[in-house]
């Protein structure tokens, strides 16, 4: 095909309020295909216009005989797609197409053993006995016509079903949870096998294709775009340098409050790796001034994000034909914005736009090349497009910067301090993870920490330095795991590496005569501490 793409092969992912409605979808596109999530209340109309090359129904915590129990379009088996289902997905498959679900005596939860019982087109290739995860308490108690069991538990009768003939398959257990030991063997069966897809999701594609279609976008027209050193806004930024090089102008609000160093990278990486036209505001004094005095959190916040708009179209009104504006939302933006407050159901796809507050009279139209991608498909892009890995790899950093992490109001002498506290631990928990990877080998070890950092409270405590007694801040270093923020437990780092840590702040950092670990996990406590 001439004009084909990697996204004409698409794996629609119905959700039910899935727990693990987004991992279904990364896990197709690991293995090369790519997915979208939709609501279960579209139509069968509404996803045949999607042009879907395969279905996956997904989980959901409702009961499928409920008042109000999310159902799907029956039409939907009658597109000629093939069509996989998961948890509730099985059940709903199994109740639209006429077979009958009930109550098991006991619900499963966690890992559970299965045993085959014949020819499987979806289990193919995998073990008579195998360990699945599990997590439910109703159950396939008759599976409609034309179908037949593939595998069963101790109290599940149906662990897994199929209609080979019209393509549709069903397991009651999680495939696209790790802890199915098979369960990457039998997404590749679906896929490749029963569906005959290609994996051409790969992100070293898709660069030239997003490249193709911002220059059909833009034509000879400018882009402007709001740099904040995160990984988002600087893909999107890589990705029309190499699209449109000087008809990008990237804008970067320096408000003082990044981490050490950091703007310098900025700069560094927008001037010399790639040829764009690069505006560095430097705001610093101004948010020094807006800040002076002010210790409500959410003031600092509110604050800040005000006036980065301010700082931002100051300098876009001032450029002529500029009329689209670039930002890094990413899939999981698109998604949690659309999803519902009851049932966290993903609905249809809401954009949110209106976030950004033109001024009056300004208007431009939006590019989003990101708005599909997920996170980690974001940093594989990055890497292809060549940014460093320091931005790629970057850790979570809040937009109010360093400003919600000075306890109490924000000054330049205390930011000063915070900024060499910060970077020493930053420097020594990074080489503490960097040996576990060499001994690990992986880079998710459960023991690294994934965000680090040091806090500034606003206290003052006695000390004794040489001979004379000092009274002045401590620092707190907080360190937590975590896989996306949610939750995190505070990070069990050696003893050896706190006390490093200690001795360099209270060594290095004038004004701090004192440090002191966070111990606290999130849920009670925050990972930031404003
Ligand atoms: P908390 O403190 O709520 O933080 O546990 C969860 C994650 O969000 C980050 N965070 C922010 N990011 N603007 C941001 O862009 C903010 O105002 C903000 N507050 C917290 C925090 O660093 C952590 O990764």
């Amino acid at each position: 095909m001439a004009n084909s793409t990697a996204q004409d092969q698409k794996v629609l992912v119905v959700d039910f309020g899935a727990q693990y409605g987004q991992l279904i979808a990364r896990r197709v596109r690991d293995l090369g295909v790519y997915s979208e999530i939709v609501s279960c209340d579209a139509s069968a109309d509404e996803m045949k216009a999607a042009n879907p090359s395969a279905i996956i129904l997904s989980g959901g915590p409702a009961s499928v005989y409920a008042d109000d129990a999310p159902s799907v379009d029956p039409k939907v088996f009658e597109l000629g797609v093939p069509v996989l289902g998961f948890c509730y997905g099985q059940q709903i498959m199994a109740v639209t197409l006429g077979g009958k679900v009930g109550h098991t005596d006991k619900g499963e939860y966690g890992h559970t053993d299965i045993t085959r019982t014949g020819t499987s087109q979806l289990l193919d290739g995998t073990p008579d006995e195998q360990t699945v995860w599990m997590s439910h308490r109703d159950a396939v108690s008759e599976v409609p016509e034309g179908f037949v069991i593939t595998s069963t538990t101790a109290n599940c009768p149906v662990a897994s079903m199929e209609d080979a003939e019209r393509k549709f398959f069903a397991t009651q257990f999680h495939p696209e949870v790790r802890h199915t030991q098979y369960g990457k063997r039998m997404l590749e069966n679906f896929l490749f096998d029963i569906c005959g897809l290609q994996a051409t999701w790969k992100m070293d594609n898709i660069v030239e294709q997003k490249v193709a279609e911002i220059r059909e976008k833009v034509g000879d027209k400018r882009v402007i775009l709001g740099l904040s050193g995160g990984v988002d806004s600087s893909v999107v930024a890589a990705l029309c340098a190499r699209a449109i090089g000087k008809q990008l102008t990237c804008v970067f609000v320096n408000h003082g409050l990044l981490r050490k160093d950091e703007p310098e990278q900025v700069e560094e990486v927008f001037t010399k790796q790639f040829d764009v036209d690069f505006v560095h505001v430097h705001a610093e004094e101004r948010y020094l001034k807006l800040l002076e005095g002010v210790t409500e959190p959410e003031q600092k916040r509110r604050i800040i994000g005000t006036q980065f708009w301010k700082e931002f179209f100051a300098v876009a009104q001032d450029l002529d034909g500029v009329e689209f504006l670039a930002q890094g939302t990413i899939y999981p933006d698109i998604i949690e914005s659309g999803a519902r407050k009851t049932g966290g159901k993903a609905s249809t796809i809401k954009s949110h736009h209106n976030l950004i507050p033109f001024p009056e009279g300004v208007h431009f139209d939006l590019i989003e090349p990101l708005d599909h991608f997920f996170k980690d498909e974001v940093r594989a892009l990055g890497t292809v497009l060549g940014l460093p890995d320091h931005i790629v790899y970057r850790q979570p950093f809040p937009g109010p910067g360093l400003a919600i992490r000075i306890i109490g109001a924000v000054d330049a002498e205390k930011t000063e301090m915070l900024k060499e506290a910060d970077a020493i631990v930053r420097e020594e928990i990074d080489a503490y993870n960097e040996r576990l990877f060499e001994e690990t080998g992986t880079r998710n070890s459960e023991h690294s920490a994934w965000q680090y950092f040091a806090v500034l409270p606003d206290v003052r405590s006695v000390g004794v330095m040489g001979d004379e007694r000092t009274y002045q801040h401590p620092i707190i270093v907080r360190a937590v795991e975590s896989q996306d923020a949610m939750t995190a437990d505070w990070a069990k780092l050696p003893y050896e590496v706190l006390g490093k840590i200690s001795t360099r702040i209270v060594g290095e950092v004038n004004g701090i005569n004192r440090v002191a670990y966070d111990i606290t996990s999130k849920p009670p406590a925050t990972i930031e501490w404003e």
